[in-house]
């Protein structure tokens, strides 16, 4: 049931915009209210009219409409919804989203929602795989924007292939799963580490690695959705900060271990950052100089602390579940139940992270979820999109912080 739920429609102008007259009914059946929005080329496949009759509100088509402005101003509208849906979701809103264009209400609109925004993207396939559009994809599901379908099918172009947009049932239960989902974690802490770690040689030198951040911070923000209130505490990374998460930045180790433990108590715990094992013991206060003819400097390193070993093992403030991340190269689960059990942690996920699989700074992931000894607790998942690995992985956590409550 949808009962009482606020949803803003934004209908976009795709040959799928007929599905929304039968979407709205069915939303409405539900209990959910819907007010509905239509772009200039929307209105080439849907009448006003008929959204206006099924909807029982009159909908919106003008940034500049006086009367529409007198009745409810458009960041009200935004203000007021639980979600906003967009669909059929073109390439071009997909686009403008991504860029933050207001150059309509619509857009305008998105850029000042403050609800969850889903979209159902509908589109020739060619548009579909166009590298923008997948570009702009990623973006927006960086930002935890929620999306359903597209389909593989015939198309109304008579091509076939991805890019037809979800049916209404499962858009209905996308939504359905999104309200039921909300606040699952509200009232839980969590703690998320993401990135590399810099290990300074000198002020301007330091060693690194190839993490890019891009897994742990999608943790983050799936933790977050899900209510809840999450400490991210990260390596340098180019990933913007996650919607409604607390970003603390450091650059090394040392750094990240003593943020993560200010950010204790947490129920949840998961260490996904590459930690550098080793530092430089005595990095230089002075830029190290090449002189001519001298020999290279030979840096003697120091073990890091590990991170995931502590948290494991903070006695009564230890999470009650702590989750660790095990890039292998070679024997992936081998290595990664032993590692399970020298860290001490509850779970873990292993990837492989040879260059074949381009899992390090890639947007796919192909994981293995360990949560206990023997063979039974090894769930091998498919590739996925990092963003679908980190909502299926907080789904999982919420799960397993419900059964112990
Ligand atoms: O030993 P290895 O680096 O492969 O272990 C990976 C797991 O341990 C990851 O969860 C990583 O975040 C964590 N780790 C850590 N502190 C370290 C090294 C690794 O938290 N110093």
């Amino acid at each position: 049931m949808l009962q009482g739920q606020r949803i803003l429609l934004i209908v976009a102008g795709g040959i799928a915009a007929y599905k929304c007259l039968d979407l709205i009914r069915r939303l409405r059946e539900r209990g959910a209210s819907v007010r509905c929005v239509l772009t200039r080329a929307g209105e080439q496949f849907v009448t006003p009219l008929s959204l206006a009759a099924l909807s029982e509100h009159p909908v919106h088509r003008d940034l500049f409409s006086l009367t529409e402005e007198s009745e409810m101003g458009h960041i009200q509208l935004s203000r007021e919804a639980d979600l906003v849906l967009v669909a059929p979701a073109t390439a071009n809103i997909l686009a403008k989203m991504a860029v933050g264009l207001g150059d309509d209400l619509a857009s305008t609109l998105l850029l000042a929602a403050s609800a969850p925004v889903m979209v159902a993207p509908a589109m020739n396939v060619r548009m579909w795989e166009h590298p923008g559009t997948q570009a702009n994809l990623a973006t927006l599901e960086g930002r935890g924007i929620r999306r359903v379908g597209p389909a593989e099918g015939a198309m109304a172009c008579n091509e076939y292939g991805m890019g037809r947009m979800a049916e209404v049932d499962d858009i209905l239960a996308a939504i359905e799963a999104f309200f039921g989902e909300a606040g699952r974690l509200t009232g839980r802490r969590a703690l998320v580490t993401s990135g590399p770690t810099h290990e300074p040689i000198d002020p301007v030198r330091y060693i690194a690695n190839r993490s890019s951040g891009k897994q742990g911070h999608a943790i983050a923000a799936a933790l977050s959705r899900l209510g809840a209130a999450v400490t991210l505490v990260t390596g340098p990374t180019h990933e913007s900060d996650p919607p409604g998460v607390t970003v603390v930045r450091v650059q090394s180790a040392t750094d990240m271990l003593a943020a993560c433990q200010t950010a204790l108590p947490v129920d949840v715990a998961v260490c996904a950052a590459a930690v550098a094992d080793w530092r430089v013991a005595e990095p230089s206060s002075g830029k190290i100089k090449k002189t001519a003819g001298g020999k290279p400097p030979i840096l003697e390193l120091a073990e890091n602390p590990d991170i995931l070993t502590t948290l494991s093992a903070t006695g009564i403030r230890r999470p009650r579940l702590v989750v660790g991340f095990a890039a292998e190269t070679e024997q992936v689960v081998e290595n990664a139940r032993e590692k399970r059990s020298r860290k001490g942690c509850d779970w873990i996920v292993a990837n492989d992270v040879s260059a074949v699989t381009g899992t390090f700074g890639g947007d796919e992931n192909q994981i293995y979820l360990i949560t206990a000894d023997g063979p039974q607790a090894t769930e091998a998942w498919p590739t996925l999109s990092k963003h679908e690995v980190a909502q299926r992985l907080a789904e999982r956590i919420a799960n397993a912080l419900e059964t112990a409550r």
